[in-house]
């Protein structure tokens, strides 16, 4: 039975990517998108979704606008990486969806609640703003949820700052209820997306897909290589968000360890330091996992698998 999963993203190029492979990938049942200001503002990156929805496609799934800050700081953008819309690169058409009137909060909330308990798996690829209101405002939800499997943090350095990744130390309050409730989290932070590179080779094997979906991914691809190049000094991007939807539809994709993990909220230099205490085996209950190794191959096999099967769509 394929994972019902709901994806909470800021698109965002990766994050683009992730809902194509969500949308794509049979092993998954997309049951809705929510979005949280991040890469650019909440008014950008819901655009952004309700466009990519138009281009892969996606229909009968709920949309909705979350947070339009973090808890506590001022928000921070990312235009530098995604540029100024937040997705620049690719022309993107007017969305046709409606986002559903509801916020992101409330439709996370009615989703799990409505849902038979364990069955829906939680995937935040941006700031965990709309997660942790979410546990705040319905706490049964920490109970009924699957899983948290989500894409930020990492225990070997940061991207926003030399501890810190940008999803997390946009709002590490939020970071911090979500790493401390009882639910299970995975993260799939930089130690493991660092892994997942949009090498040549692997942008050829999407172009040869040669739909409009595909292209469009070439395109995300063009744009996010050049900004990380020039801004983060790699030679090909690393393409963080479709790892934790990966690691959904086929958890042998990657490694995972349990590891007991925090969140340093008071750190001068380290603020948003996913803290993961690596000394001695995690004890018993350890309900915070982390990616460690990535089989990129078939990482890549399952993004190129779901561009085909989505196919050419008009737009
Ligand atoms: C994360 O930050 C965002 O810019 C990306 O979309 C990704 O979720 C990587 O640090
Ligand atoms: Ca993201």
């Amino acid at each position: 039975m394929a994972t019902k999963i709901i994806l909470d993203c800021d698109p965002g190029h990766d994050d683009a990517i992730a809902l194509l492979l969500a949308h794509g990938n049979p092993d998954i049942d997309l049951v809705a998108v929510t979005t949280v200001h991040g890469n650019q503002t909440i008014e950008k990156v819901t655009r952004n979704a309700l466009a990519v929805a138009r281009i892969a496609g996606v229909t009968g799934v709920p949309f909705a606008a979350g947070a339009h800050r973090p808890l506590v700081r001022v928000a921070e953008v990312a235009a530098s990486i995604h540029g100024e819309s937040g997705l620049d690169g690719p022309a993107l058409p007017e969305p046709t969806l409606e986002p559903d009137a509801r916020h992101a909060v409330d439709l996370i909330i009615d989703t799990v609640m409505e849902a038979e308990p364990g069955t829906i798996t939680l995937v935040p690829t941006g700031a965990l703003t709309n997660i942790a209101i979410a546990a705040r405002k319905e706490p049964r939800i920490v109970q009924r949820v699957r899983e948290i499997v989500l894409m930020g943090g990492g225990y070997h350095g940061g991207n926003w700052s030399a501890a810190s990744e940008f999803n997390i130390v946009i709002d590490p309050e939020a970071a911090h209820i979500v790493f401390n409730e009882s639910w299970k989290v995975t993260m799939v932070g930089l130690d493991l997306t660092h892994q997942a590179i949009a090498t040549p080779e692997v942008v050829a094997a999407i172009a040869a897909v040669d739909t409009g979906p595909a292209r469009f991914v070439v395109e995300l691809l063009d744009f996010f290589g050049e900004t990380y190049r020039d801004q983060q000094g790699f030679e090909h991007p690393p393409v963080h968000d479709p790892c934790a939807v990966a690691l959904v539809i086929d958890p042998s994709v990657m490694t995972v360890v349990p590891v007991p993990i925090d969140v340093e909220l008071t750190g001068t230099l380290t603020l948003g330091m996913t803290v993961a205490d690596f000394r001695s085996p995690a004890p018993a209950g350890c309900t915070t996992h982390a990616a460690t190794a990535l089989d990129r191959e078939r990482f890549w096999a399952l993004v190129v698998d779901a561009l085909e099967r989505i196919g050419d769509v008009r737009v």
